[in-house]
């Protein structure tokens, strides 16, 4: 089956970077918001970034207009009906997306594929709430989604395996690199990634060295381009840590349950580079 037409569903953070690269990979694209204010604010980010780059010599003026010209935003999913294609990348709740899923279905023409870009949801809820299982899959990009070559394509034991051919193709016609997963929480990145995090803290709090040393050693002696302590500040300690609480929901291995430490953290506001405080503190 061939991809022409993409929806997105958010205009967040992900959402903008997924619909920047989709239209600049020459797919029309729809993306949808909650209200018209998000939709402009959404829509307003990526101009800026095209804009940006053509400014700054990366990105030819050209370009930058056919890219601008192929994206278009509306507020209600029905704007969705003519995808081939549809990435979810609404708020981090599985209530919410398995509604969602349930609307795309009744909309989307009965070929298209319906994706999500969650992290830590279950997908195969998500597929079980749409009468088209089969052709629903995770597409788990990452942040910042234009500059971050990978994606985690997930599949649930119902996803058809032509479905995963096509969204796999779709992923590198985008530029990107797919890696092939499970339904399982957290994929792979973040089933490895977490724990390492959750550990840094653990040995921190034990006093076997200071924050700055323990960056510095992963750095040095793996090399990482950045430290635990700094990654997590960057990623922000609220979503490390409700990221652990699901995979330690889902698995029940000690491991995955938050530490102590990042738990008051959170609790005390600290939430990283987002609050100007985290493991370091951020601005003046
Ligand atoms: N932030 C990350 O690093 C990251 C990385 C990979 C995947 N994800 C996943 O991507 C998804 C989005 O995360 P984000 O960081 O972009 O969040 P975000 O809060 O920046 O964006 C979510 C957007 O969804 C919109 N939204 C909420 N309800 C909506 C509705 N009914 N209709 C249309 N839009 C709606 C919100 O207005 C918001 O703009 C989540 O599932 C998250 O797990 C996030």
């Amino acid at each position: 089956m061939a991809i022409t037409r993409v929806g997105v569903v958010g205009c967040g953070l992900m959402g903008s970077g997924i619909v920047q690269v989709t239209a600049q990979a020459g797919f029309e694209t729809v993306v949808i918001e909650a209200n018209d204010e998000l939709l402009k604010r959404g829509v307003g980010r990526i101009r800026q970034t095209l804009e940006g780059l053509t400014e700054k010599g990366k990105l030819d003026a050209k370009a930058k207009d056919a890219a601008l010209a192929r994206l278009s935003g509306a507020v209600g999913l029905e704007h969705l009906k003519a995808c081939d294609l549809v990435v979810e990348a609404m708020t981090e709740n599985q209530a919410l997306k398995n509604e969602t899923f349930a609307k795309l279905d009744t909309i989307c023409p009965p070929h298209a594929i319906l994706a999500t870009n969650t992290s830590s949801c279950n997908v195969t809820a998500i597929a079980a709430a749409t009468k088209r299982p089969a052709q629903v899959l995770g597409l788990h990009f990452f942040n910042p989604v234009p500059l971050m070559k990978l994606v985690e394509v997930a599949r649930t034991i119902l996803t058809d395996d032509a479905v995963v051919k096509t969204s796999t193709e779709w992923v590198r016609a985008l530029g990107k690199v797919p890696v092939q997963t499970k339904d399982a929480t957290a994929f792979i990145v973040n089933r490895l990634l977490v724990p390492y995090l959750l550990d840094a803290v653990r040995v921190y709090e034990g006093g076997l060295a200071s924050l700055e040393d323990i960056d510095q050693a992963m750095k040095l002696g793996c090399g990482y381009p950045m430290g635990p302590f700094t990654l997590l500040d960057l990623v922000g300690l609220d979503t490390a840590m409700y990221v652990a609480e699901v995979m330690f929901e889902e698995f029940r291995e000690p491991r995955y349950a938050p530490p102590a430490l990042l738990k008051r953290m959170v609790l005390a506001g600290h939430l990283g580079r987002k609050t100007g405080r985290g493991f370091y503190t951020y601005g003046s």
